[in-house]
């Protein structure tokens, strides 16, 4: 079945899809600019301007109808009269108003389309296994990069350009590169300051391929690990371990969580890992299901998720390991397989 078809099956009455990335999600269409609208009988119309008409018009599955430049006020105008459902977080006050001005009968939903995005489809998890295999290549060649002497934001340049001679799309977000205390700040700002010898450094990166992101974590040793380094870096490993063991469909995104907890609270750090375990994976960098404390999702086979959990000593260091998985019935099969012994670099 399709996806438009699928989400037309759960529906009550018709669903204005406004997300830009739930928009491309159902018909393939990548722009700034338009919406489509999915009846419960499986029709569907996707309104856009001129500069993606021609893309919009060649859609197996639905009726084009092309807008002038602003899609809402020209809804605001098509849809009057009608009742229909909107994605509230993906729609604007000033949009909502500007179709209820009109006549439009709102009626607010939320996470239809997030919904099936969360499943993925063999396709889609043929394009994450090859953003996870690139994103295995360029870490091994990550590790045999000289680090002391320069600056994060070089090493983020140096990922940045790795990830398109890899072959991908390109960056599926901003990497964060961050050592010493900077490494304590989970999403880091780059700074233009040489790595020293003797720290931890935090690489969180990612590529895109057709548009479906990987996304991965290694922290970095530059020179021999001391003792206290080490023992946090195996903890903070042995937090992940635990959690990808508790990934399986069925299990509470809320318990996962609180699996990757038990070591580092019995080393009375739980205070400094105050982020959830990790998220779900897909077009976009962040999106369904979640593993956090108060998560209520419930993994199902083909969820794609991150398991990463880190340990923050605001300033002193930071440390965190992370991969993306996929679940399957009776566990996990994982995305991202570069190494996660502790790597010395130069
Ligand atoms: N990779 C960045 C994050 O998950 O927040
Ligand atoms: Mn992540």
């Amino acid at each position: 079945m399709s996806r438009i078809a699928r989400l037309a099956s759960r529906l009550e009455e018709p669903l204005l899809v406004t997300g830009l990335v739930n928009v491309r999600y159902l018909t393939g269409l990548e722009s700034s600019n338009a919406a489509v609208l999915v009846d419960p009988s499986g029709d569907a119309t996707l309104y856009t301007d001129f500069r993606y008409a021609e893309a919009a018009s060649e859609i197996d599955g639905v009726t084009f109808r092309k807008t002038p430049r602003l899609v809402i006020p020209a809804l605001s105008e098509l849809l009057s009269g009608r009742r229909v459902g909107v994605e509230a977080a993906h729609l604007s006050l000033a949009s909502a108003e500007a179709l209820r001005a009109g006549g439009v009968d709102l009626v607010s939903t939320s996470g239809q389309v997030e919904a099936l995005r969360a499943v993925k489809e063999p396709g889609e998890l043929d394009a994450m296994r090859r953003a996870g295999a690139i994103s295995d290549r360029v870490y091994e060649e990550l590790a045999e990069q000289p680090f002391v002497g320069r600056t994060e934001a070089e090493l983020a340049w140096w990922l940045e350009q790795a990830w398109h001679d890899a072959g991908a799309d390109g960056p599926s977000f901003d990497a964060i590169v961050a050592f010493g205390e900077n490494g304590a700040r989970p999403h880091a700002k780059l700074r233009d300051v040489p790595v020293p010898e003797g720290t931890l450094v935090v690489i969180d990166a990612g590529c895109a391929v057709d548009g479906y992101c990987s996304d991965c974590t290694r922290t970095f040793f530059t020179g021999e690990p001391d003792g206290r380094l080490r023992k946090l870096y195996d903890l903070c490993l042995q937090a992940q371990l635990d959690g990808l063991a508790a990934v399986r469909a069925g299990a509470a995104g809320r318990d996962v969580d609180a699996a990757s907890r038990v070591a580092i609270e019995a080393a009375s750090l739980g205070e400094k890992y105050g982020h959830g375990l990790g998220h779900g994976v897909g077009l976009d960098i962040h999106e369904e299901p979640s593993l956090r404390p108060e998560s209520d999702s419930v993994l199902e086979v083909g969820n794609v998720v991150t398991i990463e959990p880190g340990i923050y000593l605001a300033g002193d260091v930071g440390v965190r390991i992370e991969d993306m998985v996929v679940v399957t019935e009776d566990g996990c099969e994982r995305l991202t397989a570069v190494t996660k012994e502790p790597v010395v670099v130069g």
